[in-house]
């Protein structure tokens, strides 16, 4: 079965033919990070305004790719939430559209959910479960126990600014550019992980729960007594502060699962750092770790078809009305 997978829930227009859930025919990704870059994030009426300009050369493409005619579809997917309203509207309906058209089944897909599988989807390997998955984002940070597919319980996350957030706003604090978080990853590798003692917020709390807004004031007060600081050093420092807490409650959370498998997802799981350190853990922990590669772990619509495929095994196509939905979250399933 080839799903046609669309997604635009915030600056990325994306499409992609994925067949039986795991087989990623193509994977179209246009990121608009140029456009926003000038101001420093995302703006929602600059996004859809390109989401729309791209939606249909991206589904072609997409399609020409994989090698098939839209003959060859079977159902059509497309993210309903969350994200930014303006945006989510141009894929949906666009998907729709197809869908409609082929008559074919629709899927309104929740982008997190799609999320925690996709370090399943890029080794082909849905008999992982059950797992801790951990979705680190610009806009979340979620630790999930996953049972089964479609199937999870949110174990925590964060009660303020998402990991993603706190990475692109320190960027800014020490003035490098938008999107922070490979910024301070490639300069991190260059400074001294104990130069600077931020705190570990909630890293001892019994909960699952982050909290990342503290450790970026801690950084603002640290730049406003040193402005000579080292640059490279903050950024070691930083990044060490972010990269304990997620891995520490993380494998905190498997223990109290009893899970044996961890995944991460998100595009601060690229972050290299993070990895080397999720791995050791694991490893000594006599875990298996699935990571996704990282055209997977930023936003992109191949995660999205194939969460389609197994919604639609479970027989659960979406009705036509279905609308957009911004601040859904990954609630309970
Ligand atoms: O998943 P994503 O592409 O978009 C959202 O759905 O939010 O994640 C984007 C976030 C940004 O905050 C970006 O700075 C961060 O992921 N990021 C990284 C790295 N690469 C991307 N953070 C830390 N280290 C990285 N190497
Ligand atoms: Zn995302």
């Amino acid at each position: 079965m080839n799903i046609l997978g669309v997604e635009t829930s915030c600056d990325e227009t994306s499409a992609a033919v994925v067949r039986d859930g795991v087989e990623i025919l193509s994977n179209v990704v246009s990121s608009q990070v140029e456009i926003h870059r000038p101001y420093g994030g995302v703006v929602p009426e600059l996004a859809s305004r390109q989401h729309l300009e791209l939606i249909q050369p991206v589904i072609e493409q997409a399609l020409e790719r994989s090698g098939c005619a839209l003959s060859d579809i079977d159902a059509v997917a497309a993210t309903y939430g969350p994200g930014l309203a303006s945006s989510l509207l141009i894929g949906l309906n666009a998907a729709k559209g197809v869908a409609f058209a082929l008559k074919k089944p629709f899927l309104g897909i929740n982008h997190l959910e799609a999320h925690l599988y996709s370090p399943l989807l890029s080794v082909h390997n849905f008999d992982a479960l059950p797992m801790i998955s951990i979705i680190v984002s610009g806009g979340h940070t979620i630790l999930a126990h996953v049972t089964a597919i479609g199937s999870h319980e949110i174990l925590g996350q964060t009660v303020d600014d998402a990991a993603g957030e706190a990475f692109d706003k320190v960027a800014k604090l020490l003035g490098l550019r938008y999107p922070g978080g490979p910024e301070v990853d490639r300069l991190a590798k260059e400074g001294n992980r104990a130069a600077i003692p931020f705190p570990r917020s909630m890293l001892d709390d019994p909960g699952f729960n982050f909290s990342f807004s503290g450790l970026k004031t801690s950084v603002l007060y640290y730049l406003k007594k040193n402005p000579d600081a080292v640059v490279a050093d903050v950024c070691a420092s930083f990044q060490e502060a972010v990269v304990d807490v997620l891995v520490g409650k993380t494998l905190r959370a498997a223990r109290h699962a009893g899970v044996r498998a961890i995944s991460a997802s998100g595009g601060v799981s690229i972050n290299s750092r993070f990895r080397e350190r999720l791995a050791a853990e694991c490893q000594r922990g006599n875990l298996r770790l699935f990571l996704a590669s990282a055209p997977l772990c930023t936003d992109n619509a191949a995660m999205i078809a194939s969460l389609a495929f197994h919604k639609l095994h479970c027989g659960t196509a979406s009705d036509w009305s279905l609308d957009v939905a911004p601040s859904i979250g990954l609630g309970r399933a």
